[in-house]
């Protein structure tokens, strides 16, 4: 069992380098092939950390790819127009990544010369870096001996330990353990091991690398209750004409997905007697049921025809991306 005392006891040192050993050979057999893992460039395992916050891994491999062939370099994101990073955002959700991304990119071209900082702490003083991707970044694409704790991480290092461990201790067990030769692949195996194995809710403990050292064995797996979800409905009019639609932008001071375009709210709940389509759609913690009606948008602000050629290239918000490809718009 992992302790995390004051002074780590000597087993701690000897369960570490077997700890590391068991955990990486494991990783070097069952890693899955994800496309951010066949290089070392930090602009590539920035991108990946980036889309990888709040974003299941199947949907950030869909984007992942189209946004590297319309910004290859860090120097093309820092050079294209907002609207444009939006765009290619569009799917992801929490829109406030990209707009951080697309500030960080011309904040490394402008003052670091197009080079990445090569350092955790220097990393950090990026737009929308924070402690965890400043060291995911640091020690995959750098090698610099610095642990991440995410999600994942902090499930993994609860089970081994048996101990319900405080925000600051998780990092420094984290970094205790941390393989000294291969950090970046040290990190990502715990990463790997959480998301794959250690699960919230049904642990895979019989194929667990390291099921020998741990405390609990799944005991605690039941204990992360997920969050209860809310219900809400939300009603939309899909108005096309003459091959366009009518849509409407989000305001530009918006605390969400500010900018954006997306269908007109039906304003007056009752003419929604009979959609055209029904479909489901969850934000976080919201889990909307979305209703969309024909017919013509009482009273939209900033909206605009836009021809159905164009939809694709506009910032989406997601939902409207789904809503017009159920329609059969896009
Ligand atoms: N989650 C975020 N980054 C990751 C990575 N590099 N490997 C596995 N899971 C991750």
């Amino acid at each position: 069992m992992i302790r995390k005392d004051d002074s780590p006891p000597a087993s701690l040192l000897d369960l570490r380098r077997e700890f590391g050993t068991r955990l990486l050979s494991w990783y070097n057999v069952h890693r899955r092939d994800l496309p951010w893992r066949l290089s070392c460039d930090p602009y590539r395992v920035w991108l990946s950390e980036i889309m990888l916050q709040q974003t299941r891994v199947a949907a950030v491999i869909e984007h992942y790819h189209e946004f590297l062939r319309r910004f290859p370099s860090v120097q093309k994101l820092a050079r294209a127009r907002e609207a444009s990073v939006l765009a290619a955002w569009s799917g992801l959700g929490y829109y406030r990544r990209a707009r951080m991304l697309h500030a960080a990119a011309k904040v490394i071209v402008r003052e670091h010369g197009g080079e990445f900082p090569s350092t955790a702490a220097a990393l950090r003083e990026l737009p929308g870096v924070g402690r965890y991707t400043a060291a995911a970044i640091a020690s995959i694409a750098f090698g610099e001996s610095v642990a991440v704790v995410d999600g994942n991480v902090e499930r993994v290092l609860q089970r081994m330990s048996g101990e319900r461990l405080p925000g600051e201790s998780l990092w420094e067990v984290a970094s205790d353990l941390l393989d000294q030769k291969r950090p970046g692949d040290f990190n990502q195996a715990m990463m790997e091991l959480g998301a794959t194995v250690c699960t919230p809710r049904a642990p895979a403990c019989l194929t667990c690398p390291v099921v020998e050292m741990c405390a609990t064995r799944g005991e605690l797996a039941g204990s992360a209750t997920g969050v209860r979800q809310r219900k809400r409905e939300i009603n939309y009019v899909l108005d096309c004409q003459n091959g366009r639609v009518f849509l409407v932008q989000r305001a530009r001071d918006a605390s969400l997905m500010a900018g954006m375009w997306e269908l007109p709210e039906v304003a007056n709940r009752n003419g929604v007697s009979n959609p055209l389509f029904t479909l489901r759609h969850s934000i976080t913690v919201t889990d909307y049921t979305v209703r969309v009606i024909q017919g013509q948008p009482d009273g939209a602000k900033n909206g605009r025809w836009i021809s159905k050629s164009r939809v694709t290239n506009l910032a989406l918000t997601g939902l409207a991306r789904k809503i017009l490809r159920a329609a059969g718009i896009i």
